[in-house]
C-alpha cells in the first residue's frame, strides 16, 4: 500500500517563497510516492482574516500556487478543507480531549496574541483543528516548515489520548522538516513570514521582486573583498542557479560587490517565479478549471475522511 501523505496551506495572503521552499516543494517531489491530501486551511485563515474578498483571493491564490509548483490534480486530492466538513467534526470532538493547558503553550498562539492579533477562540483552539485536519487521513508523512513541528506534536498528543481513551485508532503522525532548507530568510534577514512583509511572492511581478532585492541590507565590504554569509547568499543557495558556485567564490575570496550579486540574485528569481506568474494567468482566464479540481478533490478527500470519522463516532458512543 502506497503511503499516506496530507498537508496544507492557510489561506491568509499571497504565498511567497519561505512556503514554497518550506513546504510546498517537498509536497511536490513526495506525491510521486505517496497518496496525498493535500488542501487549503481556509476555516484556519477565518481565524485572522476578516474579509470575505481576502479570503477568497488568498484561497484562489494558494491552490494557484498548488498547482502551479507541481502539484498535480489527477494523482493528488487537492480540495479545500471547509469543503470537507469532517474537519470541522472531529475537531469538534477532540476539543473534549484537549486540555486547556496544552494549548496555553502552543507558540504560534503565544507569538499571534504578543504581536497584537485577535486572541479569538478559533486561534487558541489551531491546533485542534489541525490535529483533526491530520488525523482524519491516518497519514503516515505531514510535510511541513520548521515552525509547525509543536503543531504535529500535539496532534501525536491528541492521537495518543485518543486511543488511550478510546481504543486504538490513530497512530503517531510525524512531520518530514528537511534539513537544509528549514527556514528561508526574509528581505530583512528575520525569518520570512507575510506577518513581517518581508517577502518575495510567488505571484511578485519583475519590477517588485527588482526593487525588493535591491532594498536586501547588506555588509559594507568592497567588491574585492571576501563576504561573511548573509541572506543574500542563502537565496541564492535555495534557487540553485547555474552561476551558484561564482557567488559562492566571490563570498569566499571576493572578486563582486553586492551590487552584482543582487542583480544576478533578482534575475535568478524572476526566473525561478516566472512558471508560477504563467500559470496563474493560465488559471484567471478559466476559473472553472479551479472548481472541477477542488470538486474532484474533496469527493476524494471525503471518503477517507468520512471513514475516519465514522470509526471515531462509533469509538466515543456518538449514535448518529
Ligand atoms: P507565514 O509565516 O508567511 O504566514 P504560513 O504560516 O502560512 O506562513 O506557512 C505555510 C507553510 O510554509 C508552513 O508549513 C510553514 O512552515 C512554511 N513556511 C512559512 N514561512 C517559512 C519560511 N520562512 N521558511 C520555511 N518555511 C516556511
Ligand atoms: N498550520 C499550517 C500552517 O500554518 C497549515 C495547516 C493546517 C496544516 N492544517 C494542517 C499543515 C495539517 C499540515 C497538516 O502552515
Amino acid at each position: 500500500m502506497p503511503t499516506r501523505l496530507v498537508s496544507g496551506v492557510k489561506a491568509t495572503g499571497s504565498p511567497h517563497i519561505g512556503n514554497y521552499f518550506g513546504a510546498i516543494r517537498q509536497m511536490v517531489s513526495l506525491q510521486v510516492a505517496h497518496e496525498c491530501y493535500i488542501f487549503v486551511a481556509d476555516l484556519h485563515a477565518l481565524n485572522s482574516v476578516h474579509d470575505a474578498a481576502a479570503l477568497r483571493q488568498g484561497t484562489v491564490e494558494v491552490v494557484t500556487t498548488y498547482l502551479a509548483a507541481g502539484i498535480d490534480p489527477s494523482r493528488t486530492a487537492l480540495f479545500l478543507q471547509s469543503a470537507v466538513p469532517a474537519h470541522a467534526e472531529l475537531a469538534q470532538i477532540f476539543g473534549s480531549i484537549t486540555s486547556l493547558g496544552m494549548l496555553e503553550r502552543a507558540h504560534a498562539y503565544k507569538d499571534a496574541v504578543a504581536k497584537g492579533k485577535e486572541a479569538n477562540l478559533g486561534l487558541f483552539a489551531y491546533p485542534v483543528l489541525m490535529a483533526a485536519d491530520i488525523l482524519l487521513y491516518k497519514p503516515d508523512v505531514v510535510p511541513v516548515g520548521k515552525d509547525q513541528q509543536q503543531h504535529i506534536e500535539i496532534a501525536a498528543d491528541l492521537a495518543g489520548r485518543f486511543n488511550h481513551l478510546f481504543g486504538r485508532t490513530f497512530s503517531e503522525p510525524h512531520g518530514i522538516i528537511p534539513a537544509d532548507v528549514a527556514t528561508v530568510p526574509g528581505l530583512d534577514g528575520q525569518k520570512m513570514s507575510k506577518s513581517y512583509g518581508n517577502t518575495v511572492g510567488l505571484f511578485d511581478a519583475t519590477d517588485v521582486v527588482n526593487e525588493r532585492v535591491m532594498k536586501i541590507a547588506t555588509n559594507s565590504q568592497r567588491p574585492e573583498e571576501p563576504k561573511e554569509a548573509d541572506t543574500l547568499l542563502a537565496l541564492h543557495r535555495l534557487l540553485g542557479a547555474a552561476d551558484l558556485s561564482e557567488v559562492e567564490t566571490a563570498y569566499e575570496q571576493g572578486g563582486m560587490g553586492y551590487r552584482e550579486i543582487k542583480e544576478r540574485l533578482a534575475v535568478n528569481l524572476n526566473a525561478f517565479l516566472e512558471p508560477f506568474r504563467q500559470k496563474r494567468l493560465e488559471l484567471d482566464a478559466d476559473p472553472a478549471v479551479i472548481t472541477r479540481i477542488l470538486a474532484d478533490g474533496a469527493e476524494r478527500a471525503s471518503l477517507v475522511a468520512n471513514a475516519t470519522l465514522k470509526e471515531v463516532k462509533e469509538r466515543v458512543g456518538l449514535l448518529a
